[in-house]
């Protein structure tokens, strides 16, 4: 079965084709990033916008790098929610034409599921697993018993990790979004340079909390003398770094530990980082559990992880209504 994914909840407008729910034949990703730099944010009007414009040719390049046709296809898989609600209504309007028009199976599908089962683009892994998603818009860990069957252990009681990241970068004057900024400008700086707290560590279980370590770190870059700020920046952004990725290190490690799982999934954005990398991989192994990572093109948002869960709902006979509607917030 070849599957057509559409997925505009966000800033991306991609496209992709899957078929058998692994193998990708195209994954067309489309960023609006230089869109919203300007006001430091993602704008939900200039992302329907920008992706009104947008759909229709992601839709083609991805038919075309696969060497199909609509023909071809058997099946559409749209992201439903959780999202920008006018940013979902345009992939979704689109999905559903088609669907209707070539007469054509499609279903509405959850974006944090997509990203908790990427990884099956590119390797196995045993169910159950722990995941952890992360990304701008969300920070959460989830029990993956298997496809379908999820139990939230713990989310962000503030902001997301990736938002945290984008705001203190912000005030560090290094643009947006400036999450990969501060990776590589960490990787010169002294991670022990500022002890920065560590929210809810400890507390809360699996829960997280990065308001307050956003604004720790944006009060000691404004009190520091002006001139001075320009060499710290590397010192900064990897001790902010640090306070972040220990969060996200230990809380995951203990979920899985408390689960009783072999593997650790990351995934989102904020699961490019360098240094959340090395450190989940160092301290998963001293615990005995694997991890995995997507490559980065399906850690961030996409369209072959939405096909790819389209592929097996499907497949177990779940269709979609024409008159389905998009939805902001919606947890798995
Ligand atoms: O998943 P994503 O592409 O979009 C959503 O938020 O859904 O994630 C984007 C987020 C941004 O906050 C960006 O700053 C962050 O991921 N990000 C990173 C890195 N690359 C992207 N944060 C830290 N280190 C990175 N290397
Ligand atoms: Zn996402």
């Amino acid at each position: 079965m070849k599957v057509l994914g559409i997925e505009s909840s966000c800033d991306e407008t991609a496209a992709a084709v899957v078929e058998g729910g692994r193998k990708v034949l195209s994954n067309i990703v489309v960023s609006q990033v230089k869109d919203h730099a300007l006001f430091g944010g993602v704008v939900p009007e200039v992302a329907s916008r920008k992706h009104t414009e947008a759909i229709v040719p992601v839709i083609n390049a991805a038919l075309g790098d696969a060497g199909l046709g609509l023909d071809d296809i058997d099946g559409i898989a749209v992201t439903q929610g959780p999202g920008l609600v006018g940013a979902l209504l345009v992939g979704l309007s689109v999905a559903k034409s088609l669907a209707f028009a070539r007469n054509i199976p499609f279903v509405g599908i959850n974006h944090i599921e997509g990203h908790l089962t990427a990884i099956f683009l590119e390797e196995e892994v045993e169910f159950p697993y722990v995941g952890l998603i992360v990304s701008g818009g969300h920070t959460s860990i989830y029990l993956v018993k298997d496809l379908g069957d999820y139990q939230l252990l713990g989310k962000t009681i503030d902001d997301a990790a990736g938002e945290a990241f984008d705001k203190v970068a912000k005030v560090l004057g290094l643009g947006y979004p400036g999450g990969a900024l501060m990776d590589r400008l960490a990787k010169q700086g002294d991670c022990k340079a500022i002890r920065f707290p560590r929210g809810l560590l400890g507390k809360a279980k699996f829960n997280f909390s990065f308001s307050g370590m956003k604004t720790a770190a944006s009060q000691y870059i404004k009190k520091q003398h002006e001139d001075l700020i320009g060499g710290m920046t590397n010192d900064i952004a990897a001790s902010f770094q640090e306070a972040i990725v220990d969060v996200l290190v230990k809380k995951t490690v203990a979920a899985a530990e408390q689960s009783d799982v072999k593997s650790i999934v990351i995934s989102g954005g904020v699961a490019c980082n360098s240094r959340l990398r090395a450190r989940m991989a160092e301290i998963a192994k001293e615990a005995g559990i694997k991890t995995c990572f997507p490559s980065p093109v399906f850690c961030t948002d996409n369209a072959a992880m939405i096909a790819a869960l389209g592929d097996y709902y499907l497949k177990s006979g779940k269709r979609s209504d024409l008159a389905m509607n998009a939805v902001a917030r919606w947890e798995v």
